[in-house]
């Protein structure tokens, strides 16, 4: 019997703390021997010479829509394009139809993904005056990666917008809580300015860095009275950042793919209502201001928010046209350019989508290469380039607000638990992806 189930020879593996040759050698879906096999035999082999191995990439923001809005995306649609993507994990939003605030609604959703999807998922629980007071039992429901809060009105039905009942989620458990910060009162207040006619340039300016920033800091003062830790979600302001650095007792800070790579006013003069996300893409002051705290570590965990909506939605009059963009399937490829232009080293891109994802969420078996842990990989070329079409996405709305631009690096394989779901472009595997486990 061959020692191996897979072996991907010939690599250039790396992690957040090393890079170098190594083979990876893959047994009953987990890693298990690293460095130099020679010829030890296995029953499937991957040639991965001039190709880079990382750990498998984990968003851990993605809005698949199922159930109750699958004309725009179904978990299986969506983690198609993950695969296609090169991600190997991902986490799922709660504001579905109905919300998903309960137990049930998360085993539904466990039961939806059964032998459908390529990838590993979970699910979070979706906080809200519904069911404060229940969360700390219930976050420990199998499949939910932590309770998600929005604290300004985005798409979809789910929110907190009152400080007391904030305080009773935030007292409510100990899993990760991730928030949505915009300010809902300094939302409704100023959406009122929009004058008619307006197009998405105005959306920075109603949903405006103070929105953002009083959110942040009213979530901050509540985490810290009851010590609870919190992930504040696709942070896009200055300002936040600046607050958020001297929070990391307490916080931790996810930032988007999208708000690293467009900034106002030239995405809404090329795209309009398609570039129109909560919260926005805001100008290159901020812009710069990510970069710097991706750079200076105040950033842990790199997204998506995948957030399909289809063009006709999309083509509504601003502000009714819906808020958010498709992402999965251009992560990798949009941030291997950002690696290739020098806005920040591989190593710094693995350690926000695997280790990063790992240490915030408490994610079991996964998140690294290491004997033991689930061989979960994307497998990239750092120098091929490509243009990332519309044609490409799996997305059900088929889209993608990155359309024409052009890259360099691409993801060549995807690899679920030793299972090779996408080689070349192509889904190659069966749609056996699993609930991930969490620590209690
Ligand atoms: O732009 C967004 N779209 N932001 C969110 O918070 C929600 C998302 C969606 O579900 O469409």
């Amino acid at each position: 019997m061959p020692a191996y189930d897979l072996v991907i020879r010939n690599g250039t593996v790396v992690t957040p703390w090393a890079e170098g040759p190594a083979d990876i050698g893959i047994r009953d879906g987990r890693f298990a021997a690293i460095g130099d096999l020679g010829g030890e035999g296995a029953a499937e082999q991957f040639d991965a010479r001039g190709l880079h191995v990382l750990p498998g990439v984990i968003d851990t923001q993605v809005h698949f829509r199922e159930p109750g809005l699958e004309h725009k995306e179904t978990q299986a649609s969506g983690m198609r394009a993950a695969a296609l993507g090169g991600v190997a994990g991902v986490f799922e939003m709660p504001n579905t139809s109905p919300n998903t605030t309960t137990p049930e609604l998360i085993a539904d959703k466990l039961a939806r993904a059964a032998g459908k999807v390529w990838i590993d998922h979970a699910f979070y629980l979706g906080g809200d005056g519904t069911n404060a007071g229940h969360l700390r039992a219930w976050e420990q429901t199998p499949g939910v990666a932590g309770v998600k809060v929005f604290m300004g009105a985005s798409t979809g039905t789910l929110l907190v917008a009152d400080d007391e009942t904030l305080e009773r989620i935030v007292a409510d458990g100990r899993r990760r809580m991730a928030v949505h910060c915009e300010d809902e009162p300094r939302l409704l207040e100023r959406k009122g300015l929009i004058p008619p006619g307006a197009t998405a340039h105005w959306h920075p300016v109603w949903r405006d860095e103070v929105s953002a920033l009083r959110a942040t800091e009213r979530l901050l003062r509540l985490a810290r009275k009851h010590r609870r830790m919190v992930h504040v979600l696709h942070v896009t302001t200055a300002e936040e950042m600046e607050f958020l650095r001297g929070q990391k007792d307490l916080a931790t800070v996810e930032v988007l793919a999208n708000h690293l790579t467009l900034a106002a006013p030239d995405c809404y003069d090329r795209l309009g209502s398609l570039a129109q996300m909560n919260p926005p893409v805001r100008g290159e002051r901020h812009r710069a201001a990510l970069w710097a705290a991706v750079a200076d570590g105040t950033v842990d965990i790199l997204a998506t928010d995948h957030a399909p909506h289809t063009r006709e939605e999309k083509a509504k009059p601003y502000p009714a046209s819906p808020s958010g963009m498709p992402g999965v399937q251009t992560l990798v490829p949009v941030m291997l350019d950002h690696v290739a232009k020098g806005r920040l080293p591989l190593q710094r891109l693995v350690d926000l989508t695997s280790a990063g994802p790992q240490r915030v969420f408490g994610l079991m078996g996964k998140g690294r290469i290491a004997c033991g842990y689930d061989a979960d990989l994307t497998i990239v070329d750092l120098k091929a380039e490509r243009t990332i079409d519309d044609a490409q996405q799996a997305s059900k709305v088929g889209w993608t607000p990155f359309h024409g631009m052009r890259v360099q690096g691409w993801p060549m394989a995807t690899v679920v638990r030793g299972q090779v779901v996408m080689r070349d472009g192509e889904i190659t595997g069966r749609p056996e992806g699993r609930a991930m486990r969490f620590l209690p």
